[in-house]
């Protein structure tokens, strides 16, 4: 008889001792530890993870990895990286780490992706040599990448996050929004014969890439005829006979795999833009960054183990301490678009409430997962993070330099982010406000009338990732941290992190909806659903 990971004595003991740290403050527990830094960092390679501000005491760890050992966390590991099924509910293996790493999946799965690997190198040198041009003999300068979710967001995070690493010159653009403008803007601007469309979809069917590969081709062959599709068009896709009706080239297809999640493709040839316009030996660090990563989760003791170490916080935030969201706040306008990569790496992968066996969970699974850069964030949204309510749980991600290589502007947005992750901890007192309103000279009335607006509770928990400089491997390397703490979050959960059936229902629905209005709507809600169309057709 199958039980909920809830059930286990290993849960139950963090349970338990979660109701006793409920009343700690981080002043508290700062305060009891002189050494608290030591204790909660763990130093990997060139990166950092400081714990130090995050709700824990070494018990809460110990009990943690107690927890990761009673839901068999390496056993489970071990099977992804061997290939298993573990993708239950879809019969899948999980095997991205093939991508990058040499000791993930069988001898045959490496020898396709050493293949897939070598045609991509080989088509990535051509187009940025000039050697294979569009119909008009020009060289390809703009790169338009049309994919939605993983097929986009991956890619794009990659061209974004290194831009001090583009090298020729190709443009990348992407478009992956089935309302046309994105697609609208780039057909205003490029020119056709300089354009490079690589259409991003393993499955081929998704209605918003279909929609706007559609209309790309029809805006290419109407500037350089019926042949021309042939040469401005690749391909990323495991769907051969929808790649064929489309008119893909042979040559211009790139294959992918089903043990590969969308979310989770961005170091197979869906990264292909990215290999473009970096090149092809800055894509292969990227790839390395990951393997090195891969290679420190499944080798390191659980208590020297960044992933583990950051998918058990995310676990007793979310679960234990009941905190609903997870602000990703990077200190380098670089990562701008991480967050959005995370949601859906994070909410996609464990926004479920099923356990494996098909039990519901009752627990709280996935936070919300946001965030925008730092400093820019402090001057929006912050405000609610340090006074609101509830609390929200913070990941900082900073590089020791800016990406140009210089620490001017980094510093500042160093301290910055210092200075916000100890005022989330260890807040601001109603006594100190005071003193310091007093010591400023401000009258007593004033101080009983605005010192309780000036308090800050602190106890916000926020982790710290820091590492030398946002290069192609050290993406590579942030990226695969997160995965991994994906995966151990949804171990401990007991949750498929690897199928997506919430995202079905609205695209079911959506096909079957008629905008003209021919067809009358069906099932629950069909007489307000109707009443919306009919508003459309008599409002435009
Ligand atoms: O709608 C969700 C989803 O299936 C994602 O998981 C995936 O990344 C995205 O759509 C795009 O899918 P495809 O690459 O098949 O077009």
């Amino acid at each position: 008889m199958s039980q909920l990971n809830s059930a286990l004595p290993a849960w139950s003991a963090v349970a338990n001792h979660a109701k006793d740290m409920a009343k700690l403050h981080l002043r508290d527990l700062c305060s009891a530890d002189a050494r608290r830094w030591q204790h909660f960092h763990v130093e990997h390679d060139t990166w950092l993870l400081d714990v130090s501000r995050q709700r824990i005491t070494p018990q809460t760890l110990a009990l943690l990895f107690d927890l990761a050992r009673a839901v068999d966390l390496s056993g489970r590991t071990a099977a992804m990286f061997r290939g298993d099924p573990i993708n239950s509910t879809e019969r899948r293996a999980v095997l991205h780490t093939a991508l990058r790493s040499d000791f993930a999946g069988s001898p045959a799965v490496q020898a396709e992706v050493t293949t897939s690997r070598q045609k991509l190198s080989t088509f990535a040198g051509l187009v940025r040599n000039g050697q294979k041009t569009g119909t008009t003999g020009k060289k390809f300068k703009h790169v338009v990448n049309i994919g939605i979710g993983g097929s986009d967001l991956g890619p794009l995070l990659v061209c974004d996050a290194l831009r001090a690493q583009w090298s020729g010159d190709i443009t990348p653009h992407f478009v992956s929004n089935v309302d046309r403008t994105q697609l609208e803007d780039l057909t205003r601007t490029l020119d056709p014969a300089e354009t490079l469309v690589i259409v991003c979809s393993k499955t081929f069917v998704t209605q918003e890439t279909q929609a706007n590969a559609n209309a790309a081709r029809a805006w290419i062959v109407g500037a350089l005829g019926e042949k021309a599709p042939g040469h401005h068009f690749v391909a990323v896709s495991t769907n051969a006979e929808a790649m064929d009706k489309f008119g893909i080239a042979a040559d211009h297809r790139f294959t992918m795999w089903d043990w590969v999640g969308g979310r989770y493709s961005v170091w197979s040839a869906i990264g292909l833009i990215a290999e473009l316009v970096i090149g092809t030996e800055r894509f292969e660090d990227f790839l390395k960054g990951a393997s090195d990563i891969d290679r420190h989760f499944t080798t390191a003791p659980f208590e020297k183990n960044l992933p583990v170490i950051m998918g058990l916080i995310g676990v007793w935030n979310r679960t234990f301490l009941n905190l609903p969201t997870l602000a990703v706040l990077p200190y380098d306008q670089r990562l701008a678009r991480l967050p959005a990569y995370l949601q859906q790496l994070e909410m996609e992968s464990n926004g479920k409430s099923v356990s494996l066996d098909g039990i519901h969970v009752g627990f709280a699974t996935a936070p919300i997962v946001w965030g925008e850069p730092g400093s820019n964030a402090q001057h929006s949204f912050f405000q609610m993070l340090h006074q609101g309510t509830p609390t929200q749980a913070l990941d900082f991600i900073a590089p020791l330099r800016g990406s140009w290589g210089g620490t001017e502007g980094q510093d500042l947005a160093l301290k910055n982010c210092f200075a916000q992750s100890q005022a989330f901890a260890y807040g601001y007192p109603l006594p100190e406000v005071e003193a310091d309103m007093r010591k400023a000279g401000v009258s007593a009335a004033e101080v009983d009338r605005i010192a309780i607006h000036r308090v800050h509770e602190g106890n916000r928990p926020s982790t710290l990732l820091l590492y030398p400089q946002t290069t192609a491997r050290a993406l590579g390397g942030i990226l695969a941290l997160y995965e991994h703490s994906v995966f151990v979050q949804g171990t401990v959960w007991g949750v498929n992190s690897f199928d997506q059936f919430g995202v079905e229902l609205g695209k079911k629905l959506a096909s079957g909806i008629d905008m003209t209005g021919a067809k009358a709507p069906q099932g629950a809600g069909a007489l307000s659903l109707g009443a919306l169309i009919n508003y459309v057709a008599t409002h435009r």
